[in-house]
């Protein structure tokens, strides 16, 4: 298609204005033609979800990235990221090569966070970018996959001022990359599938980690908390959990292969096992067996305050591998913004909830999400978010100013609060957050930490750095020989967001 055809097709793309269905551009585009609705997502069904373990690359695929290179930017949370590294997998079954080299690329993937709207900037900055490229390489495959895809604002954005985008898949629909690249390298047309209603779990998806030290897990995937600012459960659908022996398969796999530490990732992952049908399984019970798998470090994001129950402190208790590090994202400290948010909490329980795991790990660092200026958040509520800041004394907070939604309730509210006050609150909030952050790290000066070694500093070459157990970033100097060790570190001096140290010689647990 030329550039005026794509130019007609996306004048006829809108069924408002031509009521043609599906179907007529499937046909039209002779290729999947698939878009988003968020209205669709919103539903919730009582369907089962099955899982499948029958993945496979199609044969005649297979050979489709012979002597061609990939590249996948990644954009938003450990979610998306994890995806990455299976679409990774999916493209090296493919016989693509990894690049980092855009020029050098034969296909290049966004995998966008659709969370606020300066995220989404970065992505279509990044279209205008990679608009040159096209233009002097037609063979070069341009795609945009992740949260973003799952906004029909989105998708019709690209389809009006970015033509030259070849594929267009979702959150729920990866493990279609094959076919779907396949489409997008024979087939003339913009390629777009993007499934609103989740699908099933797919079991055996290929994964090219990151890296040999830490690896994420997916325990679950979805949310169904719709808080009211939030486009998550939209577009990444319900919440559906995967079997715990999957699970605990999985992480044996990789303590089996070296890896020194898992994080068990969700949406939403005190939710886990409320959707499994016929056992009564929490995120307490999965714990508990991945306490017992020789892997030295266990972590788990993010917990929604509301479903953090007793068994997960009680087992979180025990200690060993399950580290002392919560991210309990609280969001404001007034009662009358947590409602409006539709948290489900209030101040004084999540107050409770922090003071019940502190008694149960009492060595435990608290780290938290803050939105500041929700629509007609008054100085006084605001006041109250900073007090609550005061009382619990996080060690970190990730800070963020509201970002309107489109198809969220609260893109409905009304908003009497200008963005300079919100700003300047922002501000405030942050000179807190730093306050607390230096003296809570002012407090390790001389203490001897266990660091996990992850390799060289961004800063300095020559200086090693790495993750204590309640997520302290420590830099010091060490032979390179001792990355993927656990070792001893005795802190000399704090900074706010990291702590220098010494290493302590033959402290490594080789192979621990
Ligand atoms: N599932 C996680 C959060 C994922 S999003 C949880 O519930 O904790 C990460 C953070 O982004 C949220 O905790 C929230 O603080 C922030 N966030 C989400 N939607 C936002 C919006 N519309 N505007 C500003 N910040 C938002
Ligand atoms: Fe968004 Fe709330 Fe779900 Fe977190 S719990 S992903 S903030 S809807
Ligand atoms: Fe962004 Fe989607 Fe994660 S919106 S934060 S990439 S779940």
């Amino acid at each position: 298609m030329n550039e005026e055809q794509r130019l007609q097709s996306s004048q006829i793309q809108s069924p408002k204005k031509t009521e043609k269905t599906t179907e007529d551009f499937a046909k039209y585009f002779q290729t999947t033609y698939q878009p988003p609705s968020l209205k669709d997502a919103k539903k919730r069904g009582k369907e089962n979800v099955n899982v499948h373990y029958d993945f496979e690359i199609p044969e005649n695929i297979k050979n489709l990235g012979q002597d061609k290179k990939y590249l996948i930017r990644t954009y938003g949370c450990q979610m998306n990221e994890h995806d990455t590294e299976i679409m990774a997998g999916i493209y090296e079954g493919m016989g693509f090569e990894a690049t980092t080299v855009v020029e050098e690329a034969d296909v290049i993937l966004l995998n966008t966070c659709a969370i606020r709207e300066n995220a989404e900037n970065k992505v279509f900055g990044e279209l205008g970018h990679l608009k040159p490229l096209k233009m002097e390489n037609p063979n070069l495959i341009i795609g945009v996959c992740g949260c973003m895809s799952q906004e029909e604002s989105v998708v019709n954005r690209i389809m009006q001022k970015h033509q030259f985008v070849d594929l267009i898949f979702g959150t729920h629909n990866i493990h279609r990359l094959p076919q779907l690249m396949e489409q997008a390298v024979f087939g003339k047309e913009m390629v777009m599938e993007v499934w609103s209603k989740e699908g099933d779990i797919i079991e055996n998806l290929p994964r090219t980690r990151k890296g040999e030290i830490k690896a994420w897990v997916n325990i679950m995937y979805g949310c169904d908390k719709f808080c009211t600012y939030c486009i998550v459960p939209y577009t990444r659908g319900k919440e559906r959990s995967r079997l715990p022996e999957d699970i605990i398969q999985e992480v044996r796999h990789l303590a089996a292969k070296g890896y020194k530490e898992v994080t068990l990732l969700g949406q939403n992952v005190n939710a886990y096992g409320k959707d499994l049908e016929g056992i009564e399984y929490g995120l307490g019970d999965l714990m508990n067996e991945i306490h017992k798998i020789d892997i030295p470090r266990v972590r788990f994001t993010t917990s929604h305050p509301r479903d953090f129950d007793d068994r997960l402190i009680e087992v979180l208790g025990q200690g060993g591998n399950l580290l002392d590090h919560i991210h309990l994202p609280v969001q404001s400290g007034s009662n009358d913004v947590l409602k409006l948010m539709n948290r489900r909490y209030t101040r004084e329980t999540y107050l409770e909830l922090v003071k019940k795991i502190k008694t149960a790990m009492p060595d435990a660092t608290f780290t938290t999400d803050i939105i500041v200026g929700f629509p007609n958040e008054t100085d006084e509520q605001f006041e109250e978010t900073m007090s609550l800041v005061r009382e619990v004394e996080f060690d970190s907070a990730y800070t963020f100013i509201y970002s309107q939604r489109d198809g969220t309730p609260a893109a409905k509210m009304k908003d009497n609060v200008p963005m300079e006050v919100k700003k300047e609150r922002l501000q405030r909030l942050n000179a807190l957050v730093n306050d607390t952050a230096a003296k809570k790290n002012a407090a390790y000066e001389g203490e001897i930490v266990e660091v996990l070694v992850e390799g060289e500093s961004k800063k300095n070459p020559d200086v090693l750095s790495g993750y204590t157990s309640r997520n302290k970033v420590v830099n010091f100097r060490a032979p390179k020989s001792l990355i993927g060790e656990l070792v001893q570190v005795k802190v000399t001096k704090a900074k706010t967001w990291s702590l220098d140290g010494e290493y302590i010689e033959n402290t490594a647990e080789v192979n621990a």
